[in-house]
């Protein structure tokens, strides 16, 4: 059941659904998340038996302001601090040492917690209130709220179609930021970038005052690689198959295929020349931001047509793309 979450019965409704151990659609700026109170064993198992996510994979927990940390994390390096204070509320997730007495499921058993706090006034509404009630819930243990491995939801409907409509979902419009949090991990001494969002390194860097210290691949090769499903080389993958090609390429497999392509999706920022009608064309805006904030939708939309193969032109090498290249690499290595 989709609800406007504008409205504050709407709001009501999910804080009881919280109350009660069960499980909501909960807009946010970067995509939706499938959200249960963090410190119910309970209800930290619906969300991982609805997923289909192993439950040794942990989940983030969503607070409504810095203060709620305190709940989850038990120390919090000054680094840390200085992120929280120049990013939150938005699209950042820092990893934390972990209170022992707290949030084990929803951890999945690892000793350190990934805390957010999120922008989305809808996000914002459903965690103060949450705050606010008695006894009060001080964070919603929430990932994407897609089946394991797919594609990330950015509207209402993208939640509704992965978990029927028994699922009570707040509708908060289209999420702006498109793609998931930056993750960083604030438990090694250094900071150290796990998942890159819409925010820069130059951005978290200039930040905290530090250097990212190495990234998922490094910490991997040290055989201390975190069990992050975002981190995991496939993932985030559309039903039909995905490559990414420069824009020559894109061009002389378009050429070649001819006048009897079909079942074929191109995305790409470069104008190409297209010899059949049955070639679906998504034109990629030229700006990173734009382009995340389009991403999973064009690639649902592309499913949704029933297409067999996603042609994406390369994202530029520069900073600004990091993210909506990490999230393609992953999708075309599925
Ligand atoms: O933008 C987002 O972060 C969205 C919205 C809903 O907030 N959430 C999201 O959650 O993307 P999820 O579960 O799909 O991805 C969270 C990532 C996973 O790769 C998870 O393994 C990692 O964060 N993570 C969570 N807790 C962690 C921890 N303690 N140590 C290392 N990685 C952790
Ligand atoms: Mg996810």
């Amino acid at each position: 059941m989709i609800l406007d979450g504008a409205s504050p019965a709407a709001i009501t409704q999910a804080v009881q659904a919280i109350a009660a151990g069960e499980l909501l659609g909960l807009p946010t700026e970067t995509v939706y998340g499938l959200a249960a109170d963090a410190v119910r064993p309970d209800a930290v198992a619906r969300i991982f038996a609805a997923k289909g996510r192993p439950s040794n994979h942990p989940l983030i927990v969503h607070v409504a302001d810095a203060a709620g940390v305190a709940h989850f994390a038990r120390d919090v390096p000054g680094f840390a601090q200085r992120l929280m204070a120049a990013f939150w509320p938005g699209p950042l997730t820092l990893i934390l040492p972990r209170r022992p007495e707290v949030g084990a499921a929803t951890a999945g058993g690892q000793d350190s917690i990934g805390v957010r706090c999120p922008s989305h006034p809808v996000a914002q509404a459903v965690l103060q209130a949450l705050a606010q009630s008695t006894p009060p819930v001080w964070g919603l243990a929430a990932p994407s709220a897609n089946q394991f491995g797919r594609v990330s939801p950015t509207t209402a409907a993208h939640v509704a179609a992965e978990f029927g409509d028994s699922l009570l979902v707040l509708d908060g419009g289209p999420c702006a930021v498109g793609i998931e949090s930056a993750i960083v991990d604030c438990t090694r001494g250094a900071p150290v970038l796990l998942r890159p969002g819409a925010i820069t390194r130059a951005q978290v860097e200039a930040a905290c005052g530090q250097r990212l210290q190495g990234d998922v691949a490094a910490l991997a090769a040290l055989g201390e690689a975190p069990r992050a499903s975002g981190t995991l080389e496939a993932h985030y993958a559309p039903a039909a198959k995905l490559r990414l090609m420069d824009a020559k390429a894109l061009q002389t497999s378009l050429d070649l295929l001819g006048a009897e392509a079909a079942h074929i999706a191109v995305y790409a920022r470069t104008p190409l020349r297209l010899l059949s009608s049955q070639v679906l064309l998504r034109r990629m805006p030229d700006d990173a931001q734009a382009t995340a904030q389009q991403l999973f939708s064009v690639l649902r939309d592309f499913d949704a047509q029933g297409v067999k193969l996603i042609w994406v032109e390369l994202v530029p090498a520069t900073a600004e793309w990091d993210g909506v290249r990490d999230r393609l690499q992953r999708a075309a290595a599925a």
